[in-house]
């Protein structure tokens, strides 16, 4: 799967829901552009005409969480071999608004789901291909809640409890030291304007 060598940049952004992520993917894509560099915004589950289709079912239809885990990277292989590799071979950059990490944390952490079981998924699904730069709004669970709050019908991850979301804040975070290199911690417990200046130094190093 991956002959052609790969001559762009991939950078995910991940989050608990409510750490107001969605709100710098664009600015994240936009600043690229203005660097002259070409780029192609997707996000997961999603990403392609059956991915959507898969993340319908998985932010509504209640399921076993093995069922979960296996669809996030069903839609995830579709995902990688139809959209991200061939852009990354032609030299665009892909903004992925999540990707496996939001796996370890949700599956893993929030779930429960073994990291051996997460990592064999990845192996397989990824064939070898990682973000260059992942970006982990990090903010407390309880003002992630109260951004939620206001933002309409909760899915069915959004609808889960303080501890579940504290457990997957604590997966993403656990990534960001293991892999800090590649994963980086943008404290979005602040203003909008502050994570927005901590987003700008890290991007400007890529
Ligand atoms: P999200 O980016 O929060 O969508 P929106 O901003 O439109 O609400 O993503 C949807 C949900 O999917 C989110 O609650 C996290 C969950 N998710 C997983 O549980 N595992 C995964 O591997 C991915 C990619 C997402």
């Amino acid at each position: 799967m991956t002959q052609q060598p790969i001559t762009g940049k991939f950078i995910t952004l991940e989050g608990v829901d409510g750490a107001g992520k969605t709100s710098h993917v664009q600015w994240v894509a936009d600043t690229l552009r203005g660097r002259g560099v070409e780029v192609i915004e997707t996000r997961e589950p999603g990403g392609t005409s059956l991915g959507e289709a898969l993340r319908q079912l998985l932010l509504r239809e209640p399921m076993d969480i093995a069922t979960e885990t296996l669809l996030m990277f069903a839609a995830r292989r579709e995902h990688v071999t139809r959209v991200i590799l061939p852009a990354l071979q032609t030299g665009h950059w892909v903004v992925s608004d999540r990707f496996t990490d939001a796996s370890y944390a949700y599956q893993g952490g929030g779930r429960g789901v073994a990291l051996e079981r997460l990592a064999f998924l990845e192996a397989w699904v990824h064939d070898g291909l990682q973000p260059d730069l992942t970006l982990v709004f990090d903010v407390p669970v309880e003002v992630a809640r109260e951004r939620l709050r206001k933002a309409g019908t909760p899915d069915r991850f959004e609808s889960e409890d303080v501890a579940f979301f504290n457990r997957v804040r604590a997966a993403y975070q656990a990534r960001a030291r293991q892999d800090p290199g590649r994963v980086r911690i943008v404290d979005s417990s602040g203003t909008f304007e502050q994570a927005r200046k901590s987003l700008e130094e890290i991007v400007s190093t890529i």
